[in-house]
């Protein structure tokens, strides 16, 4: 309930006539000089406004017609410029000449670690350590569908199992949960663990042995040790798409997942495609 305005004794301020339960509401304003700049920066901020494009909406200029991106642009534009000769000497090269050349390699690391970090680094880590889960580690000298420059450059461009590319790298492992009893993909599966010396059960690796070489040979190579053409991995190393444990292994045999990577043919610069299969192969595990 607003009460008469008067001093309060205590403080000698005056009141604002407000009170609650006997508590009154002293007045005390804002000093001026605060008032002042508060007002200042509300009215310059209007002014900026119409001087400025501030206003969230495509097309809106301010008056002095600036427009970062349009300032921006001329900039991007030089830039590019720049990179332009070099870029179309890339273009002209295959991976493995760009990097015979060192200042086309050194361009060509650099601008594919870029490309890397934007395009790939999400599936594949950012230092293309790959990620669980079917992404593979870029930096190892494993290879499921080669390491040469022109097999990485192929892959990049065509991608793998996706529906947009008919060059895309593709193969299906069946699922052998329809043809294998669960017994016998157990057997297949303690086979596979010997192969890289961890299985448990000698006499069950050699009943897989047989299902393997009938099965699964094919594809993966009778030592297990891969087929690229077949998109088929190693099994003979500790390096896995999708757990190398015993239960893993069952799972992937009885129902395999495959692995898709989209085609970045449509997506990247031919030169940029170049400059990542060069940065890929420089990760570590490079093949001739
Ligand atoms: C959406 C996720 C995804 C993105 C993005 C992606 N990849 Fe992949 N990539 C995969 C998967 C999954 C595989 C493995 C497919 C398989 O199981 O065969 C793969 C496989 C590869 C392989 C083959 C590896 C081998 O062992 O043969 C290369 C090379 C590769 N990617 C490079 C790249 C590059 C370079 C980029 C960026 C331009 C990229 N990837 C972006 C998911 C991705
Ligand atoms: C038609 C070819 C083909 C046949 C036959 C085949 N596989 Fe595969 N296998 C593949 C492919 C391709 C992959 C990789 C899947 C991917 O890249 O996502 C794979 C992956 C696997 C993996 C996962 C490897 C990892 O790194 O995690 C295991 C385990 C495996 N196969 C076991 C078998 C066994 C055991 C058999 C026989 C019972 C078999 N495969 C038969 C093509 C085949």
């Amino acid at each position: 309930m607003p009460t008469k305005v008067e001093k309060d004794h205590l403080t000698g301020t005056d009141t604002t006539g407000h009170e609650w339960d006997g508590l009154r509401e002293l007045n005390t304003p804002l000093p001026k000089w605060w008032l002042y700049v508060f007002y200042a920066t509300i009215a310059f901020s209007a002014v900026w406004m119409i001087v400025y494009p501030s206003l969230p909406i495509w097309g809106v200029r301010g008056t002095s017609g600036w427009v970062a991106r349009e300032a921006l642009a001329p900039q991007l534009e030089a830039q590019r410029a720049r990179q332009e000769p070099m870029l179309a000497r890339i273009r002209a090269l295959t991976p493995a000449q760009v990097a015979a050349d060192p200042e086309l390699r050194a361009f060509a690391l650099a601008g594919g670690r870029i490309a890397f970090a934007n395009n790939c680094a999400a599936c594949h880590g950012a230092g293309g350590q790959g990620a669980v889960g079917g992404f593979p580690s870029l930096a190892d000298d494993e290879w499921i569908w080669g390491g040469s420059f022109d097999a990485i450059q192929h892959t990049i461009r065509h991608g793998i199992r996706n529906a947009e590319d008919d060059d895309a790298r593709t193969s299906q492992m069946p699922a052998y949960a329809a043809m294998l009893t669960p017994a016998q993909i157990g057997d297949v599966a303690e086979y596979v663990l010997s192969l890289s010396n961890r299985g448990t059960d000698a006499a069950a690796a050699g009943r897989g042995r047989e299902t393997f070489n009938e099965q699964c040979a094919a594809c993966h190579a009778p030592n297990g040790h891969g087929v690229p053409e077949q998109g088929g991995p190693n099994l003979a190393d500790q390096i896995w798409l999708y757990g190398g444990d015993k239960a893993s292994v069952m799972r992937q045999v009885a129902n395999p997942r495959m692995g898709v990577m989209p085609a970045w043919a449509g997506r990247l610069d031919p030169a940029t495609i170049t400059m990542l299969a060069v940065f890929v192969h420089a990760l570590g595990g490079g093949e001739q």
